[in-house]
């Protein structure tokens, strides 16, 4: 029978897309709970022809409840998660808080499925950088074990949340009517700008938390615990696909004939490399696209040896950066 599914966090960027690709994919839906804060109590969001009520999230909001989603930041996920879980709920959380918890599978379902198996009731669904870097990394590290990465992220608003995106629309527009706007959800002006990753900075390494959070997940999900990973995370005014530009050395060479040929092999992956036309992966492109884009395939000039390819990869936030690939967790999960 179809599970009874709650969204905590439905009327966020991620919620709103999570119940977009539950529909899109046939999901079986035995009855859908959607749960936010006091302030979206009573408002209602469409599901297929239905429109269905928003309820404040609860203690008691999980009862009868088969799966949870979990989207609405960590600290609603470290307080509510365990209480679904209690009430008997599987919780695919899209938050940051169980990710690096030992008894909790981090799973892009491509890249570490297998590890879904190990789950005690909680399984995280990765940042998404991680979940979209891990895509083009992991098909190379299969044929050829990588050494080492560097990568620089163009990262979107979405990744901010829903109020970020509309940060970005209505500062790009005061800005082409010359009219003054305060940023009041990102740092900095938003508009025809970008600034390095909003997230708090480590004062020892000097890398931000976002960058953090990547290079340990990537870690994590490849299963290569001493990958040296250096990376700079930066936001740019693109609505809803990050982009990274990766430079990834291999212990032996790979020709870029080699590695476009397994990227081409891989699921969730569509390879974007036409030289001749100068077409690439871009955020427009990758918008509402469930597939990862990787292109811009070449020998990094930068490694004489030979042993480190470029890349360029594109990906949309919303979905294999967050709602997507919880859905797909959550089909593994119950074994369709
Ligand atoms: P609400 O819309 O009622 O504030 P985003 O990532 O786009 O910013 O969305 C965050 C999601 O988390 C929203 O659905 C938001 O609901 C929800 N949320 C934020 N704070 C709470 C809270 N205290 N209790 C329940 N849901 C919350």
């Amino acid at each position: 029978i179809a599970p009874m599914i709650a969204i905590v966090g439905a009327t966020g960027a991620v919620g709103v897309e999570l119940m977009r690709c539950l529909e899109k994919r046939g999901f079986p839906v035995g009855a859908l709970r959607l749960l936010a804060s006091a302030r979206s109590a009573g408002s209602t969001l469409p599901y297929g022809a239905d429109q269905v009520q928003v309820d404040e999230l609860r203690d008691d909001s999980f009862a009868g409840v088969d799966v949870a989603l979990f989207s609405a930041g960590a600290t609603i996920s470290r307080r509510y998660a365990p209480i679904a879980v209690a009430a008997g709920a599987m919780v695919v959380d899209n938050s940051s808080a169980f990710r690096m918890q030992a008894d909790v599978p981090l799973v892009v379902p491509e890249v570490n499925g297998a590890t879904l198996a190990g789950h005690n009731g909680i399984v995280a669904n990765p940042n998404c950088v991680a979940a979209i870097m891990t895509m083009a990394l992991a098909p190379l590290h299969r044929a050829a074990p990588i050494r080492r990465v560097f990568a620089a992220t163009y990262q979107s608003a979405s990744g901010a949340g829903a109020a970020a995106m509309e940060e970005l629309r209505q500062a790009t527009a005061a800005h082409l009517e010359d009219r003054p706007f305060e940023a009041k959800v990102l740092p900095h002006p938003y508009a025809f700008n970008l600034f390095s990753h909003n997230a708090d900075i480590d004062g020892e390494s000097g890398y931000n938390g976002e960058e953090l959070k990547a290079a340990a997940e990537t870690r994590r999900i490849l299963d290569t615990p001493d990958l040296p990973i250096g990376i700079t995370c930066v936001r740019v005014p693109v609505l809803r696909a990050h982009s990274i530009a990766l430079s990834v050395e291999f212990g032996r060479p790979v020709s870029p004939d080699e590695a476009r040929d397994l990227l081409a092999a891989a699921p969730g992956v569509r390879v974007v490399d036409d030289r001749a036309a100068n077409h690439f992966p871009m955020p427009s492109e990758a918008s509402g696209v469930d597939d990862v884009l990787v292109g811009r395939i070449r020998t990094d000039l930068g490694d004489p040896s030979g042993h480190t390819l470029a890349l360029f990869v594109s990906g949309d936030q919303l979905l294999k950066g967050a709602a997507l690939n919880a859905v797909q967790i959550l089909e593994r999960l119950l074994g369709r």
